[in-house]
């Protein structure tokens, strides 16, 4: 099982779709490991954003993302990294298909509705500027039962 972060940014949540982007996650079948609405410090978003300092663009999403709550989330599942990046499509959003959360709602480059790690690597740095351990919880949810015992049984899907 992978965890990743993903988090639905300022303008989603002004949007007020937070309801909907949640909905595409367990409509999917990932676990919601970790949850929160908050205002985003200065220096968390520099940390999130640190591989493109230095770009035309990392000061105006620093901005940004600061500027009104966001929402966190640790999504856990079978190579949720990937699926998740799937679900949430392109980041511009001309690239986006249809049926994606970007290629459904975003509007710019920077007003793209979501965050997601795109990497096991990136996954673990973004998910400690946004959670203490304590704060994700292991629990199990039916479909990862049944998908369990499906496996056990030798069928696979
Ligand atoms: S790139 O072009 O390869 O550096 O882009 P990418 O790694 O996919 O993500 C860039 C993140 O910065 C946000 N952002 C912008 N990117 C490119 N151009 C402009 N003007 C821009 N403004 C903001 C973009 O939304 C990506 O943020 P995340 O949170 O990863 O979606």
């Amino acid at each position: 099982m992978e965890r990743t972060l993903l988090i639905i940014k300022p303008d989603a949540v002004q949007r007020g779709l937070i309801g909907k982007v949640i909905s595409r996650f367990e409509e999917k079948g990932l676990k919601i490991a970790g949850l929160k609405l908050m205002k985003l410090v200065r220096e968390k978003a520099e940390e999130l954003y640190a591989p493109h300092k230095g770009k035309p663009f990392f000061e105006p999403t620093v901005n940004f993302m600061t500027s009104s709550p966001l929402v966190a989330m640790v999504l856990e599942g079978r190579m949720a990294i990937n699926l998740v990046r799937t679900i949430i499509g392109a980041t511009r959003p001309e690239e986006g298909s249809p049926g994606t959360i970007r290629g459904d709602f975003s509007t710019s480059v920077q007003l793209n509705i979501v965050h997601a790690s795109d990497s096991i690597e990136n996954a673990e740095r973004e998910l400690a500027i946004f959670f203490d351990k304590n704060e994700i919880l292991d629990y199990s949810i039916i479909s990862e039962i049944w998908n369990g015992n499906k496996m056990e049984a030798g069928v696979r899907t």
